[in-house]
């Protein structure tokens, strides 16, 4: 497993995990011994830094609107803030995007639609996995805007639209299957869905999209040719609707991996999630990824952070953690760190992964617990009570990237960022 550590632009290095997990030479300025906690309290926190955020946001608006395109009005964004904003905080990531220009908000369901709403977001907010029956009129009174995703749902948001009154129709969005057999109506049953929507007075269609199942997949497989085959079922399904006579509203497909390597599925607006918090998927071939990022420079937005709340020395052959696990091979320093996987940090990093301490990589030993985490300080002189562990993300010129973690676990970036729990608290800097 290679990995590699940013120093800022002058001093990236790369190497295997194994060969520098414990390699005490790396030294940089640290730069976060402070937390911004006000009160005392149980040290682990996620640092959100809005500016890369905001940076994200206006560096992908910029790329989907090149200016040889010369639209009329620019390609809109909807931004993915679903799963509590990939761990961000929901409400508040909307918020600040929307302040930053963002055009429209993705959510999985009602409950995150109304927590948007209610954290003063005006903008419109799409409800990407619909409402279930019952949810419609709550739906209807946030100004949320349902997907229909069965041609079933729409009598029951229409009744919905009915009660509420008004003389506006209640928009909604069309989700097309073109192939990941998940949600969406078969591109095949547009008919049907146009006898639907004209005995449904009182609702709008305002937009229309699909999901794409392997966007970040280039192989020459059945697999990297799925994308292409899912936009000719979209583009056939809405060349049907618009023969109908039906206005389909804004269409859109991209996602984050579709947005940065795949121009051609731009339509009217693009919904980044993964890309908007600072990371990249991961591509098939690897290479792409590079490729990706050197055509899309992105922050990270996210800094996993815990502090050390105990030292001990453990003699070689003394075992640390659950099950013994780790059994020192050496006389051997180990820190705990006030955070574990109730608190996000995956289980499968356990003798495996590593932290940001003192400008090093320090190797995580044992199990990972509950509410706790070990690490191996003992290549690293003067360790203290206290200091600052970075579990992912950046501490000052340094960053141990959420993506590199992941992939060194075989799950995704954003696995890891919506595994960090309720408890962490979220600290918003600029
Ligand atoms: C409908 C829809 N659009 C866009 C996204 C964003 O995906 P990504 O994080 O790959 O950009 C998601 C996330 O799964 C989604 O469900």
């Amino acid at each position: 497993m290679s990995y590699t550590i940013f120093f800022g632009e002058d001093m990236a290095t790369t190497g295997s995990m194994t060969a520098k997990r414990s390699n005490g030479s790396m030294t940089a300025k640290r730069s976060i011994q402070k937390s911004p906690h006000k009160e005392v309290r149980r040290p682990v926190w996620a640092e959100v830094s809005l500016s890369a955020l905001t940076y994200n946001l206006q560096a992908i608006r910029k790329y989907v609107n090149p200016p040889e395109e010369k639209r009329k009005t620019p390609r809109k964004i909807l931004s993915i803030v679903k799963g509590n904003g990939y761990g961000h905080g929901g409400p508040e990531v909307a918020k600040a995007l929307e302040k930053a220009g963002s055009d429209w908000f993705g959510v999985t369901c009602t409950d995150e639609g109304v927590g948007v709403r209610e954290g003063g977001v005006r903008k419109p907010i799409l409800i990407l996995t619909s409402f279930v029956p019952g949810e419609e009129s709550r739906l209807v009174k946030h100004d949320l805007t349902a997907v229909i995703h069965r041609c079933e749902q729409m009598a029951l948001l229409n009744q919905a639209a009915a009660r509420r009154g008004g003389k506006k129709p209640v928009p909604f969005h069309l989700k097309i299957d073109t192939g990941m057999n998940r949600l969406g109506i078969a591109s095949g049953d547009v008919e049907c869905f146009a006898r639907q929507l004209a005995k449904c007075k009182h609702l709008q269609l305002t937009g229309i999209f699909s999901h794409f199942a392997s966007s970040e997949v280039f192989t020459n497989t059945q697999v990297g040719k799925q994308t292409r085959e899912q936009e000719e079922r979209f583009y056939g399904a809405l060349d049907r609707l618009r023969a109908l006579g039906i206005d389909p509203g804004v269409v859109h497909l991209a996602n984050s991996a579709a947005i940065v390597t795949r121009p051609e599925t731009w339509a009217d607006m693009v919904r980044p999630g993964a890309i908007l918090y600072g990371y990249h998927p991961g591509y098939d071939p690897m290479e792409k990824r590079e490729e990706a990022e050197a055509r899309l420079p992105l922050k990270p937005v996210m800094s996993l952070r815990s502090r050390v709340i105990s030292l001990r020395k453990v003699p070689t052959g003394a075992g640390v953690g659950y099950n013994a696990t780790f059994v020192a091979k050496r006389p051997t320093r180990i820190a705990v760190l006030a955070a574990g996987y109730g608190d996000g940090i995956h289980r499968s990093l356990g003798n495996r992964g590593n932290v940001l301490l003192r400008g090093k990589l320090v190797p995580i030993v044992g199990i990972i617990s509950m509410d706790v985490t070990m690490l191996d300080v003992t290549d690293v002189e003067g360790v203290e009570i206290g200091e600052v562990a970075t579990i992912y993300g950046t501490d000052g010129t340094q960053t141990l990237p959420a993506n590199f973690v992941a992939r060194s676990i075989g799950t995704v970036t954003s696995d890891l960022l919506c595994a960090v729990s309720q408890r962490v608290p979220r600290l918003y800097v600029r």
